[in-house]
Parts: structure tokens; C-alpha cells; sequence
């Protein structure tokens, strides 16, 4: 039987507070019957608390887009875990390739972040993933190896239990693009070999692998039958409640067809 999946909205930099709370109004209305998949939305901050309020009475979940690596502190300009908390956030996506590129985050900080998220009960979304020239110069296992090893592979075997990791090659985020169901499971299942040899298989078995990167209600079935793709991580389909009320309807087909081991 496959994993129960996990279908996570990012919604970057869009939807004001009061549009954010229109979107969520209509993704509870259209997912309400939904009880076989693990819904996760992650609005921008200045969102977060009416979004909170709005979820108090449903299964979805709330997540955050990012977050500091310190519990408090003069820090201008940035969200500690403890606030995250305090607003009603389970989830943190941590090392999205957009704060890696546009924000210079590299591996070290976010091993940071995760440590951190981990310590103030919060579940990191971990992100790896290569560009389109590393896959071009067949680069991207030692890319997401490094990624791998860098941000998550220094954890305590209890701690990287509680992660979730979201693969997103670069290319196929926004760009309409996605990577072939063969291509998605190729690198999930070397994720996976990577968690087992590090931290033995039960471990490796367990931890939720998302696929992110132009995931549409179109390619999510082929996409989730694949044995070591656990969910995903949605951006600009998840904008629209209909789209993403699809992707999650697909996404807990994909797991009645018993598809999955
Ligand atoms: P996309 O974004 O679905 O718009 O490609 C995915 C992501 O960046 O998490």
C-alpha cells in the first residue's frame, strides 16, 4: 500500500491576506470529502494568521514558505520558527531553489534551518534539485547528492526522520515543464537509496519524497503512481482552487488504485 500522499501549495510571493482567505475558503469547499491525502497550504506570511483561523475547523494544514535558523534575535526582516508556531504552522519549506537563487542560500544555512525547524516541532520540506545545465552536463545526481549531504545528511537519525523532501528540478518550476514520471522516479529512488545507506532502511522507506516542478491536475496521476513519489509540492497550481482540488483528487486516485507497494 502506498504511503498516504502529501499535496503542499506553495504560493510564492502571491494573494494578499484577503485574497488569501477567498483561495482558502474555496480550496475547504472543494476538498472537504478529501480524507486520504494530507493537505498542506503555505500562503506568504502576512497571510498566515487569517489563514490559520479559517483552517481551525478542516484537515488541511498550514504551512510557511521559509524561515530564519534562530529562535529569536535582531534578525530584521525575518520569521523565527516560535512565531510559525504561535500562527498555527505545522510545515516549513526550507531551501526552495528561488531562495538558493535569489537569496544566496546555500546548504549550510539551510542544514541550519532544519535543525532548527526540527527543534521547534515544525516539519521541514526540504527542497533539492538541479538546473538545467547541471542535467545537461549529467550532473544532477551529484548535484542533489551534495544537496543531500550538505543540508540533511548530518542530522541525528531521529531528527531526519521527521523531514520531508521535496525534489524540484529548476527547469521544470514555472516553466510549464515538467520532468517525465521516469525521469521524477529515477531520481526519487536515488534520494531513497541515499536516506537508506545513510540511515538504514527503515528510514530510507519512510521519509515522504515530493515531486515539485509544473505539477498540473493533468500529470499528477502518472506522476503519483510511480512507487517513490509520495506528493508534491504545487506552485502555480495551487493559485486556483480548482486545479489544486484536482491535483488532490488525482493524487488520492493514484493511492485507491493501490498503485503504490
Ligand atoms: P510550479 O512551482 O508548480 O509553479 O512549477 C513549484 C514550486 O516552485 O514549488
Amino acid at each position: 500500500m502506498k504511503k498516504k500522499p502529501l499535496i503542499a501549495g506553495n504560493w510564492k510571493m502571491y494573494k494578499t491576506a484577503s485574497e488569501a482567505v477567498a483561495l482558502v475558503q474555496t480550496i475547504k469547499a472543494a476538498t472537504h470529502t478529501i480524507s486520504d491525502v494530507t493537505i498542506v497550504v503555505c500562503p506568504p506570511f502576512t497571510a498566515l494568521g487569517k489563514v490559520s483561523e479559517l483552517l481551525a475547523d478542516c484537515r488541511i494544514e498550514l504551512g510557511a514558505q521559509n524561515m530564519y535558523s534562530a529562535p529569536e534575535g535582531a534578525f530584521t526582516g525575518e520569521i523565527s520558527p516560535t512565531m510559525l508556531k504561535d500562527v498555527g504552522c505545522r510545515y516549513v519549506i526550507l531551501g526552495h531553489s528561488e531562495r538558493r537563487q535569489y537569496f544566496r542560500e546555500d546548504d549550510i544555512l539551510i542544514h541550519e534551518k532544519v535543525k532548527t525547524a526540527l527543534k521547534y516541532s515544525l516539519v521541514p520540506i526540504v527542497c533539492v534539485g538541479e538546473t538545467l545545465a547541471e542535467r545537461e552536463s549529467r550532473t544532477h545526481f551529484d548535484v542533489v547528492k551534495t544537496q543531500f549531504d550538505e543540508s540533511l545528511g548530518r542530522l541525528e537519525k531521529d531528527d531526519i526522520a521527521k523531514v520531508v523532501i521535496a525534489y524540484e528540478p529548476v527547469w521544470a518550476i514555472g516553466t510549464g515543464k515538467t520532468a517525465t514520471p521516469d525521469q521524477a522516479e529515477q531520481m526519487h529512488s536515488y534520494i531513497r537509496r541515499l536516506i537508506s545507506e545513510r540511515y538504514g532502511q527503515e528510514i530510507g522507506t519512510k521519509i515522504p519524497l515530493l515531486y515539485g516542478g509544473s505539477v498540473k491536475p493533468d500529470n499528477t496521476r502518472s506522476l503519483m503512481e510511480k512507487p517513490n513519489i509520495d506528493g508534491a509540492l504545487v506552485g502555480g497550481a495551487s493559485l486556483k482552487a480548482e486545479s489544486f482540488a484536482q491535483i488532490i483528487q488525482e493524487a488520492q486516485a493514484a493511492r485507491e488504485a493501490g498503485v503504490k507497494s
